[in-house]
Parts: structure tokens; C-alpha cells; sequence
């Protein structure tokens, strides 16, 4: 049943490529995003959108995160992202032109339901992006895209995550078109970028062997940092979730530019620190953030994307992603940090698929 893999979570980190195209297939028609069959919202009600709420749990919330970064910059639509157990409590503010996207990957989480049934009181049409047919969230939601991810089992969720980021890029693409945001031939530009995503995911998991190292090294330590700008962060965020989760490391993740406002002092000598620095747009900035931290002593194990000479400068190890749009990038660089989380808790010693405390899917408040 684990297909020859020791345990689940690594199949399913394996299982990725595969989990990216099955979520795309059949919603790409003439090189631009069909969804009509999956989103009953007419053209004129997506036109009508004002706001967007991501709301959802745990790793599913950092996917939401994504989204917030990838709807506003697709389809320019201002996107709030809550965890559901905040949201449902806060009294949001919702009219019938918000749109809720409930993200969960099991269906049955109990703060996202309460969420998407206290929307809809409120008159939100809500989206469900799920990876089970048929579960509680898919049945209650007005609209619904499944992530075709299949099952997974281990507690901490991988090819859920990047199928979900996989749905919320096709729903970013789908609202700029009918929204006119983008134009024909940008809109394709990406497209044709989504498409190469599975193949490059497959080079990414090439690394294995190097991440492993890397996780071994820094496996005695009980404290690390996640640096990242941009989706980057948004990406550090989980990274840093999947490490605690299995490998009991405490680590945080920052916004770089954040860090001299408080973090900075906890940086000391030989202290791990993962540097994301896959944007363009903040690359040099990362670099300068990657620099204060050395000058303390870090230990830094970039990621840069291939072709950069320039990070590896700053670093003492470096993880090299696969060339795509700075959009896209996330689904390729959380691979590598779920094989470090994976890799840090098989050297400390500890049940992967099963960390204490943690259920696959709380149906309970
Ligand atoms: C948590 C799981 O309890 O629920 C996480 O341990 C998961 O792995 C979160 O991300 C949300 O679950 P779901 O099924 O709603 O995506």
C-alpha cells in the first residue's frame, strides 16, 4: 500500500507530479482555464466579485496564503486569508459580492465548515477547493473544484498542498479571463508555465539526496529559521509548519524584511537558517537579509533559481529550483523543505505519518 516507499508521506511527496497534472487535466481547453463545468458563477457574478476570503486550516490555510498573493495579482481582486477557527468568530465582513474559498483537503474539518456555514448565512457564495468528492465541505459549498490529489494518508499534507495551490492558480487564470484583467496571449504565457510544472517537479525530487544531508546536519539543533519574501514567505510559513509537525524542531518563518524588527537578535552562531529567494522582484533584498544573518553566524542553505550565480555567493549550501515564473514557483519550492521536515524526523528518530497529538482531520472543535 505505501508502493514501495517506507512511509506514506514519502510516497505522497513522490506522488506529486502526477497529483499536478491529474488536478489540471481536463481544465485546460484551447490553451486557456475551462472551470464552467466545476463553477456555476456566471460570467456577470464573477464580474461582480469585490472580495475574496481564503479561509482554512493548518497547511491548507498556507495554501490560502498563496492564493491571496496569486488572485490579487491575476485577477486584481482584493483577497483576505483566515484560519477558520478565527474567521468563524470574528464577525467578517461579507455581502453578496464576496466570494468565500474555503480550502480542505479532507472536507470535514470542523472550524472550515462552521466557516463556510456561517458565510453562507451571511449571503457569501461560497467555493469549496477539496480533495474529497462528496465530503461535507464539497456538499455544502455552492461551487466546487477537487483537487485530484487522491487519498493521503500521512498526518502532514503534501500533494494536497500543491494541488490546492494547482487550483487556486487555475481560479486565478479563469477569473482574469472572464474578468478581461489579462490578455489572451499573457493568460496562455502562464498557462503553457502551469503545464511544464509536473516535469519540473519531478527534476526537483532529484535532490532527495542533497536535502537529506542537509537535514542531517542541522537534525541536534532545536531552533531554525525560514526566511522569505513575497510567496516566499507564504511558502516559509509552510515549510516551517511541516518541520514542527513531525520533526518537533521549533522553527519560525519570517518575512525577511521583518527581521531586524525583532527576530535578528535571536540569530546567533551556527544557528540553521532556509533563505527562499526565488522572487525576482525582492531578490537582491533577500540577498542583503541573507548577509545580515551570515554576519551573525547562520548556517544558510539557500534556494535559488537555476541560473543564479549570485545567492550561492551568500550560502554555504544551495538548492537549486527548476526555472518557471515567479508566480508558479511555490509548488516547486515546498518540495524540497517537505523532504527536509521528512528527512530531519527520520534522523531524530520519530513516527513520520503519525506525530504525536496531530489528527489526519479534526471533526471536532
Ligand atoms: C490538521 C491536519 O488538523 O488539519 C493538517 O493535521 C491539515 O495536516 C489541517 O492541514 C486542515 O485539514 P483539511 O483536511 O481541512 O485540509
Amino acid at each position: 500500500e505505501k508502493g514501495g516507499y517506507d512511509r506514506f508521506m514519502l510516497k505522497e511527496i513522490h506522488e506529486q507530479p502526477k497529483a499536478i497534472r491529474d488536478t489540471l487535466a481536463s481544465r485546460i481547453k484551447d490553451g486557456l482555464v475551462d472551470l464552467s463545468n466545476e463553477v456555476a458563477l456566471s460570467p456577470e457574478a464573477i464580474r461582480n466579485i469585490e472580495k475574496i476570503h481564503f479561509v482554512a486550516c493548518g497547511t491548507a490555510y498556507h495554501a490560502g496564503l498563496v492564493g491571496k498573493y496569486v488572485l490579487e495579482d491575476l485577477a486584481r481582486i482584493p483577497v483576505e486569508c483566515d484560519v477558520a477557527s478565527e474567521y468563524r468568530y470574528r464577525d467578517p465582513i461579507i455581502t453578496d459580492k464576496t466570494l468565500v474559498v474555503v480550502i480542505s483537503q479532507s472536507g470535514e474539518t470542523a472550524d472550515t465548515l462552521a466557516a463556510l456555514r456561517e458565510a453562507k448565512k451571511q449571503g457569501a457564495r461560497v467555493l469549496a477547493i477539496t480533495n474529497v468528492v462528496g465530503s461535507s465541505v464539497a456538499r455544502e459549498a455552492d461551487d466546487v473544484i477537487i483537487t485530484w490529489a487522491g487519498p493521503e494518508i500521512a498526518v502532514a499534507s503534501t500533494k494536497a498542498y500543491t494541488s490546492q495551490l494547482i487550483a487556486i492558480y487555475l481560479l486565478g487564470l479563469y477569473f482574469a479571463q472572464v474578468r478581461g484583467h489579462k490578455s489572451e496571449a499573457e493568460l496562455k504565457e502562464i498557462i503553457s508555465h502551469l503545464g511544464q510544472l509536473a516535469g519540473l517537479a519531478e527534476q526537483v525530487l532529484e535532490y532527495e539526496g542533497k536535502i537529506a544531508e542537509f537535514a542531517r546536519s542541522i537534525a541536534d539543533n532545536e531552533h531554525l529559521f525560514f526566511l522569505g519574501r513575497g510567496l516566499d514567505y507564504a511558502v516559509a510559513l509552510e515549510g516551517s509548519l511541516k518541520l514542527k509537525e513531525i520533526s518537533y524542531i521549533h522553527s519560525e518563518a519570517y518575512a525577511a524584511g521583518e527581521l531586524k524588527h525583532g527576530t535578528l537578535a535571536l540569530i546567533e552562531e551556527n544557528i540553521p537558517v532556509v533563505a527562499l529567494a526565488t522572487q525576482s522582484s525582492v531578490f537582491d533584498k533577500m540577498v542583503s537579509n541573507i548577509q545580515e544573518v551570515k554576519a551573525r553566524g547562520a548556517k544558510v542553505l539557500g534556494f535559488a533559481v537555476e541560473g543564479d550565480s549570485e545567492l550561492q555567493k551568500s550560502v554555504d549550501e544551495v538548492i537549486t529550483i527548476p526555472k518557471t515564473i515567479d508566480l508558479l514557483a511555490p509548488v516547486l519550492t515546498v518540495i524540497p523543505l517537505q523532504l527536509f521536515a521528512y528527512y530531519a524526523c527520520i534522523q531524530r528518530g520519530y513516527d513520520v505519518d503519525k506525530p504525536r497529538n496531530l489528527a489526519k482531520s479534526v471533526t471536532v472543535e
